[in-house]
C-alpha cells in the first residue's frame, strides 16, 4: 500500500523514482566560536543527499495501556473517521474529523503564488505518511475490558457515536500487560486482572511473542509500539543496570527489580526490530520570574497521578519545559537563574476527563514592571491527547523511511533512533545523548515542517518574504520573471566579493 502526495517538486536537485524520492540539499549553519572572549562567526554549509522510501506499506499500532481513555479514544477516533461516521447529539448532527492532529488538520507553508500569496499545502501531502484509515489496531492493557466497555468506562465519546462504534470494538481485547505496582500507584491494583505472570526476562519473552503474532496474523510491513499507559515512578536509574544494551540484557535476565514494565516493552519492541514511541508559550524577551500551574482532572490518568511518587514523575517532566528557554537567554537569567516553576495536580473525580488548568505566568518587564498572564484552560483530555498519538505513529512511521549521506561513495545513514523531531507532541522529549533538549513551541514545529522540507530539497521556511519588501524583487515578481527562472541545480555558487 503506498499513499503518494499530488505535490512535485519541479528541480535539478530532485528525483523521484517508484521507490524513492532523492533530495540534494545543502544543510547550513552558523558556526561560533569564542576567541579572546569576542564572538566569531563562520557560516557552515554542507551538501547532502535525502532519501525518502515510498513504500509505505501496512502499518499495524500496538499500544500500551489500551483499554485507557487515550487508547479506546484513539481506537473510536480511527474507526470513526474510516467509516465517516456521523452521529447526533442535542447540537445537531456532528461528523468524525482529525481536528487537533498536525498531519491530518495542519498545513506547511509551501511558497508563494503568481501574486505573491501564501500557498499551503496539508503536511499529511508533503511526504507520503500512512493514512491513518489504513492503521490496523492492537494493544496490550492490564485491565481486562474489551474495546467497547472500556470506551464507556472513559466517558469520553458522544453516546450516540459510541452506540455505532459498540459492535466493532466490543471485538478487541487489550492482550495481557505487565503489572509492577511498585511502578504506577497503588490505587490501580483493582483494574490488573489482565497479566502476564513470571519473571522479567518472561514477560519480555511474550511480549516479543505478541508482536510478532500481530504483526504475522495481519500482515504486516512494520508495528509501531506505543505507550499510553499511566505514568510510572521515576526509575533508579543505575550505572552496570541501564546504561548499556549488554547491561539491561543482563539485569532482565537476572529478574533485577528496576527493570520496569515501560523498559520491558521498549526493549521488546526494538528488540522485535520494530518502532517505538514514548511520550511554553512564554514571550520570548520578558522576563519569566514565577511559572504556577494549578490542575485538576478526574479521569484514571488523574487517579493514577494522585499518588506521590506517580505526581513526582509528572511534575518533573512539566518542569523541565522551561529550561531550554532559560539556558538560551543569558541576558535575562544569570547562570543559575531560574524562574519559580510550581505544579499542582489533584484528582477530583467529578469532572472526569475534563482537565482544568490554571496557569499563571508572572514576568518582569521594563524597568522591573510586572506582567501577569492568567490562563484558564478546561480541555477534554484524551480528546486532545489522541491526535498527538496519531501523529506521533504517523511522523515515526515516516522518518523511519528517511535516510541521509554525504555522497555516493557512502551508506545511507537512517536518523538516529531517539528521534528527537518528535518533540513537538511530547512534554518530556527524548534526545541523544549529548544533544539539547528543545523545548520551545515553535523551534519544535519549524524542525517539523523544514525537515520535511529538505526531504523535497526545499530550503528551510525563513518567513522573510523580500518579495514583499525589495523593489527590485517585488518588480520580479510583479512581471512574472520570477516564475520564469528555472530552478538553478545546488551547489555553492562563487566566492562573495568574487564579482
Ligand atoms: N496531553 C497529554 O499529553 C496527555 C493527555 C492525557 C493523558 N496523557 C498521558 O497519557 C497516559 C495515558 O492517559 P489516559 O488518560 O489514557 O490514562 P488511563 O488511566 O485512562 O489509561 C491508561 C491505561 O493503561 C493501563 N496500564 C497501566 N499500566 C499498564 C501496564 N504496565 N501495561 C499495560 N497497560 C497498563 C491501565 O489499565 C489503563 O487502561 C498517562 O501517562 C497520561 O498522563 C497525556
Amino acid at each position: 500500500m503506498t499513499t503518494t502526495s499530488n505535490l512535485t517538486v519541479s528541480s535539478p536537485n530532485i528525483k523521484y523514482t517508484d521507490d524513492y524520492i532523492f533530495s540534494q540539499y545543502e544543510y547550513q549553519e552558523t558556526l561560533v566560536d569564542t576567541v579572546d572572549n569576542k564572538l566569531v562567526a563562520k557560516p557552515y554549509s554542507t551538501s547532502l543527499s535525502i532519501r525518502t522510501d515510498r513504500r509505505v506499506g501496512k502499518v499495524g499500532v500496538m499500544l500500551v495501556g489500551w483499554g485507557g481513555n487515550n487508547g479506546s479514544t484513539f481506537t473510536a477516533a480511527v474507526i470513526a473517521n474510516r467509516e465517516k461516521l456521523t452521529w447526533n447529539t442535542k447540537d445537531g448532527e456532528m461528523d468524525s474529523n482529525w481536528y487537533g492532529s498536525i498531519t491530518q488538520a495542519s498545513t506547511v507553508r509551501l511558497g508563494i503564488d503568481e501574486r505573491g500569496m501564501d500557498v499551503y499545502v496539508a503536511m499529511s501531502q508533503l511526504l507520503p505518511m500512512v493514512d491513518p484509515n489504513d492503521l490496523v489496531i492492537d494493544g496490550w492493557d492490564i485491565s481486562p475490558m474489551n474495546l467497547a466497555d472500556a470506551m464507556v468506562r472513559a466517558k469520553v465519546i458522544d453516546y450516540d457515536l459510541q452506540q455505532k462504534l459498540r459492535k466493532k470494538m466490543q471485538t478487541m481485547k487489550p492482550r495481557p500487560a505487565i503489572y509492577d505496582p511498585d511502578f504506577i500507584a497503588a490505587n490501580q491494583a483493582d483494574r490488573a486482572l489482565n497479566l502476564i505472570r513470571g519473571t522479567r526476562h518472561e514477560q519480555y519473552l511474550q511480549i516479543r511473542a505478541d508482536i510478532k503474532d500481530f504483526r504475522d496474523k495481519n500482515n504486516l510491513d512494520k508495528v509501531i509500539v506505543l505507550w499510553t499507559a499511566n505514568t510510572e515512578r521515576f526509575c533508579e536509574v543505575t550505572p552496570g543496570v541501564h546504561d548499556t544494551a549488554e547491561n539491561l540484557q543482563k539485569a532482565l535476565q537476572q529478574n533485577v527489580s528496576e527493570v520496569s514494565p515501560s523498559t520491558i516493552f521498549a526493549m521488546a519492541a526494538v528488540d522485535e526490530g520494530q518502532c517505538k514511541a514514548h511520550g511554553s508559550l512564554i514571550p520570548e524577551c520578558l522576563k519569566p520570574v514565577s511559572i504556577v500551574s494549578y490542575n485538576h482532572l478526574g479521569n484514571n490518568d488523574g487517579k493514577n497521578l494522585s499518588a506521590p511518587k506517580q505526581f513526582r514523575s509528572k511534575e518533573i517532566t512539566k518542569s523541565n519545559v522551561v529550561d531550554d528557554m532559560v539556558e538560551a537567554n543569558r541576558l535575562l537569567y544569570s547562570e543559575g537563574e531560574k524562574p519559580d516553576h510550581v505544579v499542582v495536580i489533584k484528582y477530583v473525580p467529578y469532572v472526569g476527563d475534563s482537565k482544568r488548568a490554571m496557569d499563571e505566568y508572572t514576568s518582569k518587564i521594563l524597568l522591573h514592571g510586572t506582567n501577569t498572564i492568567a490562563v484558564h484552560n478546561t480541555c477534554e483530555d484524551s480528546l486532545l491527547a489522541t491526535p498527538l498519538i496519531l501523529d506521533l505513529l504517523l511522523l515515526a512511521e515516516l522518518f523511519t523511511r528517511v535516510s541521509f549521506r554525504r555522497d555516493e561513495s557512502e551508506e545511507w545513514s537512517p536518523m538516529h533512533a531517539v528521534l528527537s523531531s518528535l518533540a513537538y507532541l511530547l512534554k518530556a522529549p527524548l534526545v541523544p545523548a549529548g544533544a539539547p533538549v528543545v523545548n520551545a513551541l515553535f523551534k519544535q514545529r519549524a524542525n517539523i515542517e523544514n525537515l520535511l522540507r529538505a526531504c523535497l530539497s526545499l530550503p528551510p521556511l525563513h518567513h522573510l518574504q523580500l518579495e514583499h519588501k525589495v523593489p527590485f524583487l517585488m518588480k520580479e515578481l510583479r512581471s512574472g520573471a520570477m516564475f520564469e527562472s528555472p530552478p538553478k541545480k545546488q551547489k555553492l555558487s562563487h566566492q562573495n566579493g568574487d564579482h
